[in-house]
């Protein structure tokens, strides 16, 4: 009877280090990226730099490429992280992000944390359609820095999806987590 009964609490115990345990790790930063959900059948592949070095209407190219398959075209590329720097004050971004991308208002793009997750591909179209599109189109909260605010869409403010990528490269730069922690 002790014996059973000592089982039972046992099982009980954990099941409460379980319950514990998940939503910690549900919340952990550093583990890697997990990949938004596909559809049936095997992942598409990534979309050739030739093909993303065409210009196109930002909300365009999210639209015709699949999830997982936008990759910047111009990450490490000097020129373009000069011209990337100019257009994220060009397009007031500093007004929430502030000046050196550590935060105002809004997520420092410095830190480990990425809202949305950290792949080129989430960053593109977070920027292209915004928090509140976004999430309609099956990306959920990863981390979260305090904001409740959405992220406005810039699809429509932004000529071509060049420039989104180009921005993009700028706020690589300012990424202060350290090189273990770049994934892209
Ligand atoms: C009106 C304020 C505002 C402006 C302007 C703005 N953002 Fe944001 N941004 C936000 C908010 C709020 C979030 C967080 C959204 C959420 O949690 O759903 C965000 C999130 C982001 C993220 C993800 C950050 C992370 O840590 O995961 C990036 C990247 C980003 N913005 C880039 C930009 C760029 C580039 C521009 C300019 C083209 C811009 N933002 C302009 C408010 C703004």
């Amino acid at each position: 009877m002790y014996r059973l009964l000592g089982k039972a609490a046992a099982a009980l115990a954990l099941g409460a280090v379980i319950a514990y345990v998940h939503p910690i790790s549900a919340a952990d930063q550093n583990a890697p990226p997990v990949p938004p959900k596909q559809a049936e059948g095997p992942a598409p592949e990534p979309l050739s730099m030739d093909e993303l070095k065409k210009p196109m209407k930002p909300l365009e190219r999210a639209n015709m490429a699949a999830k997982g398959t936008l990759k910047n075209p111009y990450t490490d590329n000097p020129e373009a992280i000069a011209q990337g720097k100019k257009l994220y004050f060009g397009k007031s971004c500093n007004g929430c992000h502030g000046g050196g991308g550590g935060g105002g208002m809004c997520p420092p793009l410095t830190n480990t944390v990425w809202v949305y997750g950290d792949t080129d591909d989430t960053l593109f179209r977070l920027i292209s359609m915004g928090s509140d599109e976004l999430k309609k189109h099956g990306y959920s909260r990863k981390g979260t820095e305090g904001v409740v605010g959405p992220m406005p869409p810039f699809g429509e403010l932004i000529d071509s999806d060049q420039d989104v990528w180009k921005i993009i490269a700028w706020i690589r730069t300012v990424f202060a987590g350290g090189p273990e922690r770049r994934h892209w």
